[in-house]
């Protein structure tokens, strides 16, 4: 068997990159009680289940098009790359009961996923039109927003009431200093994570600035 191309391993490295910081941001939300996602922890802030269907929705708004994709639910894509903006420019205003069930946005979140991941599988992307798509950038964005918002959502959680976290967080957070090393060696982590993630800018350029927002920089959409 012929050896895989240099654009191939790229590829694979790229969408392996990609599962490894979903996986990431699914093992932090997790770590919330269902009843959680309907908090704000920071009054400035959206609530979680935004955050929930945010990355997805960055995700798809930023690939469906190049990979020839269309979606299923526009109204989703929407609401979850801008959020719901208070109507007098003051702190969010917006209710529990405006947001989306938990069942909805997670079927939305599966849905995204398997059409992205079935289009990178089916497609050469190397050959594509978009030159983005093309060199890897977009992907690269989508990782690095995603890694972005991990550290976003670390320092969210420390401003989640306790009874709303994950009976297992509790129990590490309330026991003993053992178990509260252990939550700080995990948030720190990610931190730690998020700061070293390769950084690649949209015109192709690496170590782009730290403070750049990807929501706000990449095709119109901003950072929540
Ligand atoms: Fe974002």
């Amino acid at each position: 068997m012929a050896a895989p191309s240099a654009t191939l391993k790229k590829e694979s490295l790229l969408i392996e990159r990609m599962a490894e910081a979903r996986m990431r941001t699914d093992d932090i939300f997790a770590l919330l009680t269902p009843n959680a996602y309907y908090d704000r922890p920071i009054r400035e802030r959206h609530r979680l289940i935004f955050y929930l269907g945010h990355l997805e929705a960055f995700d798809w708004n930023l690939l469906a098009g190049p990979l020839g994709l269309t979606s299923r639910a526009p109204e989703l894509d929407k609401l979850f790359a801008f959020g719901i903006d208070p109507v007098d420019g003051g702190l969010p205003t917006d209710e529990p009961k405006d947001w989306p069930t938990i069942a909805v946005v997670e079927q939305y979140r599966r849905d995204v996923r398997s059409r992205i991941d079935e289009a990178l599988r089916m497609q050469d992307i190397s050959t594509s039109k978009d030159g983005y798509l093309a060199d890897g950038t977009l992907l690269h964005v989508a990782i690095e927003h995603r890694l972005m918002h991990a550290e976003t959502l670390a320092y969210l959680l420390h401003n989640v009431q306790v009874d709303r976290r994950s009976r297992s967080l509790r129990r590490k957070k309330t026991g003993g200093a053992r178990r509260r090393i252990a939550v700080w060696r995990f948030l720190r982590g990610l931190r730690r994570w998020g700061r070293n993630a390769p950084r690649v800018s949209l015109d192709g350029t690496t170590n782009s600035t730290r403070s750049r927002c990807w929501c706000r920089n990449s095709r119109s959409m901003r950072c929540p």
